[in-house]
């Protein structure tokens, strides 16, 4: 089932999340909806805040790179309660966008490699180094968790030049191909 995506404005892209408990009631069923809702708007990762759900949780698909990046052929996972334990010193820049701010496209630094800890939706535990694409994609879903947005790492400056665009989205303007709630 495809969810509605929240948008910027929508006071629950700005809560810290909630662990997912242990019992939580149909789980898979969960993500199963978030890998269509992502798939369905073109997206490489979705975290559960943006379909409205205070939880830990979130799903990136790396499949469309696969072309240029063949190590990321069939990639689809879901991340549940998942910690950076560590960043690298080491940064780099990179474009983003996201799915609850569509439209917007902007540089952001971040490091290169983070040492994270979570649980795959069989529930096993890994602790791994990422880097490269996965890397940036887990640093991006993970602040959505913390209430955090990408556009908050831009310069002022930037923000600054599309700050006219975001107060419309914030009020409801909003112009994408998938089923929205601002
Ligand atoms: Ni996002």
């Amino acid at each position: 089932m495809i969810l509605p995506m929240y948008i910027l404005g929508q006071p629950m892209l700005r809560k810290h999340a909630e662990e997912v408990p242990a019992d939580y009631p149909k789980l898979q069923e969960l993500i199963q909806n978030m890998f269509e809702t992502m798939q369905h708007a073109d997206g490489v990762g979705l975290a559960a805040p943006q379909v409205g759900l205070p939880l830990r949780l979130f799903v990136i698909d790396l499949n469309a790179l696969s072309d240029d990046m063949p190590q990321y052929k069939d990639f689809l996972h879901a991340y549940i309660n998942p910690t950076i334990v560590e960043a690298s010193e080491d940064t780099e820049t990179m474009e983003e966008g996201c799915l609850s701010v569509p439209g917007i496209h902007e540089n952001v630094r971040r490091p290169k490699t983070v040492h994270v800890t979570y649980l795959d939706e069989q529930l096993q535990p890994h602790d791994e180094w990422l880097d490269g694409f996965l890397a940036r994609v887990f640093q991006h879903e993970y602040d959505h968790l913390q209430g955090k947005l990408f556009i908050d790492h831009i310069s002022s400056l930037r923000k600054q030049l599309i700050k006219k665009k975001l107060l419309a989205m914030t009020k409801g303007r909003v112009s994408c191909s998938y089923k929205v709630k601002s």
